[in-house]
């Protein structure tokens, strides 16, 4: 009898151990979820909706940031389990300053109409981007907080105050030039202002917003150390007292935590909106760099470490999902290259999304069933009358992407004849392989072999794809319908998953 009662006892305690087990298991998994993705959408070949989705879940993404309110792009999220993080331009920070109603109306068309039961987990709302950026010259600076307030007053009206909050995704710049963290502030022109955004995420338990790029300290500061940039320690590091900050990253994050905390918010949550490494159009903006870095990142993200003012996880998203080869140059070459993927989701580089943490490393996972347009090229003639050339590559370039052809890019190695197929190739491409689009004054001819060089790669284009993706407002409520029965299958799935992972353990411990 005391050992019959002594052994359920025990396969009790057994079992209870394991299920514990399972439980601590199971959050190791959701914790992946930390690492974010932004999702840009400035591409003259963007990729379906449906493809970007399917990349997201693939990868097991569960938190993407917009840069705007596309209804398209925020539908395709509906029924999954995607944290959506959607954005007011700063060219409609000035209107939804000026007028409360403008800011309901906003809400109410960009965010409660995506929500509701099977809809869209829209999580934050961006009230500008990097509104206080230096080069704006201050555009921005009066209507961000009025914009703010009157975008939260809509959210709470809404019902949403606990669900949706709204923040102000900032650049650096708006630190001073302290270099110790711990004694940091607000660049002196903003200094009101941000005390007043701060006051006002507080008011709604909201996070701060930063972003963050190592890669443009390298590349625009002089005599910036490059292992400053990385992970991999720093032999004369920042000191700030008991801290020590061996890395650019940790220095700006607690530079924004020291700025907080000097300002009277010392417990506000602080995310990374922006962070990553391009691979092409500068010096230092290369797959192995690239990759470095964001593997050195996500590791250091997820390794629960934190920074010296803010021990254990971070969160942060990455910039960005793909390359986006329609923005504007202004910054720099770099910033058409920023993806993880290229611009068609297929894989740059090998990156552990998990940092390793689990011990269940992950691979990359690229773009599935991407229309193509056909293998074929368009290049300049070897017959070529170059005396017509400048202008017609001036021609490509101003209309297409020729960034990987200047210094520092992938493609500045090539010749003068290899130079001109790339800008007449990529211009090609990029109007959907028309016959006339590979012309060039007879300059130029399609051909069937790829011309590509070395690391210098001559694209193919994709078909539009998102036009499918748009529906009649009136096929709303059907559509919710059929998202709720996803939801419940995907529902069924994770918890017959965890029963299954558990019942392993159980059986297999
Ligand atoms: C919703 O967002 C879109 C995209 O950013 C914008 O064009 C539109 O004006 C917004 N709607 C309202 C009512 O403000
Ligand atoms: C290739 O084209 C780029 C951009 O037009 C130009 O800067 C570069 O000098 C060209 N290279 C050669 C070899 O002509
Ligand atoms: C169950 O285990 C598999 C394989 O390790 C994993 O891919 C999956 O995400 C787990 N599911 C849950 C809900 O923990």
């Amino acid at each position: 009898m005391a050992g019959h009662r002594m052994q359920s006892r025990q396969v009790f305690t057994s079992s209870v151990a394991v299920v514990a087990l399972c439980l601590v298991g199971w959050q190791m998994e959701m914790a992946v979820a930390d690492v974010g993705v932004n999702w840009g959408t400035i591409s003259s070949d963007p990729l379906s909706n449906d493809i970007v989705v399917q990349m997201l879940k693939d990868n097991n993404f569960v938190k993407v940031k917009l840069f705007d309110a596309n209804s398209d792009v925020i539908e395709s999220m509906r029924g999954t389990n995607l944290e959506v993080m959607i954005a007011i331009t700063n060219e409609m920070l000035a209107s939804m300053a000026a007028s409360p109603d403008a800011a309901a109306a906003w809400v109410k068309a960009n965010v409660t109409s995506h929500l509701g039961t099977g809809g869209v987990n829209i999580k934050y709302v961006a009230v500008g981007n990097e509104p206080f950026l230096n080069g704006y010259n201050g555009r921005y600076i009066d209507a961000t907080l009025p914009a703010l307030k009157n975008v939260q007053a809509a959210l709470a009206a809404a019902g949403l105050v606990d669900t949706v909050k709204a923040v102000v995704p900032c650049n650096a710049d708006i630190l001073s030039d302290n270099p110790y963290p711990s004694q940091q502030t607000f660049r002196a022109d903003l200094a009101p202002v941000m005390l007043g955004i701060a006051a006002a995420l507080k008011s709604t338990n909201s996070p701060f917003v930063v972003n963050l790029y190592p890669f443009l300290n390298l590349v625009l500061q002089a005599n910036f150390p490059i292992d400053f940039a990385f992970f991999s320690g720093f032999a004369t590091p920042i000191v700030d007292g008991t801290r020590v900050y061996t890395n650019v990253f940790d220095a700006g994050f607690d530079g924004v935590v020291g700025a907080l905390n000097n300002a009277g918010y010392p417990n506000m949550a602080v995310i990374v909106g922006e962070i990553g490494w391009p691979t092409d159009g500068a010096n230092y903006a290369n797959i192995g760099l690239a990759q470095k870095f964001n593997q050195q990142l996500v590791n250091h993200l997820e390794s629960g470490v934190g920074t010296p003012l803010r021990p254990g996880k971070l969160e942060a998203y990455l910039f960005g999902l793909l390359d986006e080869n329609a923005k504007s140059t202004l910054p720099g070459n770099f910033e058409r290259h920023w993806g993880i993927f290229n611009f068609d989701g297929t894989i740059k580089y090998p990156l552990d999304l998990t940092g390793g943490v689990t011990g269940r490393q992950t691979s990359l996972v690229g773009s599935k069933n991407v229309p193509y347009y056909p293998h074929q090229w368009c290049v300049l003639k070897t017959t070529a009358d170059l005396s017509l050339l400048p202008a017609n590559l001036d021609y490509a370039c101003a209309r297409a992407d020729c960034t990987p052809l200047f210094y520092g890019g992938s493609c500045s190695g090539l010749t003068l004849h290899q130079n001109a197929s790339f800008a007449f190739n990529n211009y090609y491409q990029f109007n959907n392989q028309l016959q006339a689009a590979c012309d060039f004054q007879s300059l130029a001819q399609v051909v069937n072999t790829d011309p590509s060089v070395g690391t210098c790669k001559f694209l193919i284009g994709v078909r539009p794809g998102n036009s499918q993706a748009i529906a009649p407002p009136e096929s709303s409520s059907s559509r919710s319908g059929a998202s709720l029965t996803v939801n419940w299958q995907y529902l069924l799935t994770f918890l017959s998953t965890i029963i299954y992972n558990c019942s392993q353990l159980l059986l297999f411990p």
